[in-house]
């Protein structure tokens, strides 16, 4: 195995081919990363975004550092230009752990094989363990679906809030992917799809790999959820995460808290799907998560549009954090967890 290819991402062996999820679904455009600092900074423009994609680009960005340095023979050369390019891409969001996670093993890895090995065999050594983060995030994320798809009855309709499809993973999705197995289950399953102001990932990249994939979608815009849960019209929330605490506090993209909210007040379960690499069992609780606070520019304009004035006070916090009251379980590779989180998660994590 020597390259892998989904509708996320592609490694040639020498580059990283990212579908540039800034145009989606107007334009479907390619970003070629030719060396850790294309990756670094698809990975902060959001290019790639959602957090296995960022963590499985982020192991490949660290490949082609590898690769650009592995002329230096001199092992400790070596290594310091290696943390520099581990630096570069970890500076770039700081929310999702995914990213940490994917550049400690790969970082463990080094240094392990450092010990016997020329910084020449290296790059193979590494570039095989990136490839088997990305291929590993498919398999996980198939468990994750077949684990949580016996949650859903047939008939549902399922609220999802930002994109946690194949386009946030190397391919087939977390919550999105519960959806898709238990549409391949044959449920008839629908999607209300929050449209997910600012980055609007719902009403561009959701409703675009679920019409894609031939799942009945409505979009809504965000302060709707309220509105069609109170009619009657979702029977459970799905959502991805971006790190969950020891306690089971989930950080995700913005608005995800006040979705919990809802779904609380109307007796909606709330369920969170993520792999184990999204859990941070460092971090006590959810008041320890960083949360990235983005460009005002995401809430001044629509894409190109400026629609307020241009001197307006902006907020732009990219995540929010749900305390882990509110959430029904989390859906993990392992197993369906259910409260109380902190015994379940160390249980898991340990597993
Ligand atoms: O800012 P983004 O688009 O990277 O945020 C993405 C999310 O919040 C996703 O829900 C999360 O990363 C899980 S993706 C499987």
């Amino acid at each position: 195995m020597k390259n892998i290819k989904t509708m996320t991402m592609e490694w040639t062996g020498n580059s990283l081919i990212l579908i540039d999820q800034r145009y989606l679904p107007l334009e479907e455009k390619y970003v070629e990363c030719r060396n850790y600092l294309d990756v670094a900074n698809s990975i902060k423009d959001m290019v790639v975004r959602g957090a296995p994609a960022i963590g499985a680009s982020a192991a490949f960005g660290f490949v082609l550092g590898a690769k650009e340095f592995s002329h230096l023979s001199d092992k400790n050369l070596f290594l310091n230009k290696l943390e520099e390019v581990k630096n570069s891409l970890s500076k770039t969001r700081p929310t999702a752990v995914n990213l940490f996670w994917a550049l400690n093993r790969m970082d463990k890895l080094l240094k392990e094989s450092l010990q016997n090995k020329e910084t020449n065999d290296i790059v193979g050594i590494l570039e095989e363990e990136a490839l088997k983060i990305a291929y590993e995030d498919i398999e996980i994320n198939k468990q994750i679906g077949k684990n949580g798809e016996s949650l859903l009855n047939d008939g549902d309709t399922v609220l999802t809030h930002c994109n946690a499809g194949a386009l946030a993973t190397v391919d087939y999705g977390t919550a999105l992917g519960v959806i898709r197995a238990a549409v391949e289950n044959g449920k008839n399953i629908q999607v209300f799809a929050d449209e997910t102001r600012p980055y609007l990932q719902g009403a561009r990249l959701t409703v675009w790999e679920l019409i894609k994939s031939g799942i009945k979608t409505t979009l809504i815009t965000d302060n709707m959820a309220g509105w069609v849960m109170k009619q009657g019209k979702i029977n459970a929330v799905i959502v991805g995460a971006d790190r969950i605490a020891r306690n089971g506090d989930v950080a995700n993209k913005i608005g995800t808290y006040s979705v919990a909210v809802l779904a609380k007040r109307h007796g909606i379960p709330f369920y969170v799907a993520a792999p184990l690499s999204t859990i941070d069992i460092e971090t006590k609780n959810g008041e320890g998560i960083p949360i990235e606070e983005r460009n005002h520019n995401e809430v001044r304009f629509c894409h190109k549009t400026r629609l307020v004035p241009e001197d307006v006070n902006v907020y732009n916090p990219a995540f929010d954090v749900t305390p882990n009251e509110l959430v029904t379980a989390i859906i993990t590779e392992k197993k369906v967890l259910r409260p109380p989180y902190e015994k379940n998660i160390v249980e898991v994590a340990t597993l």
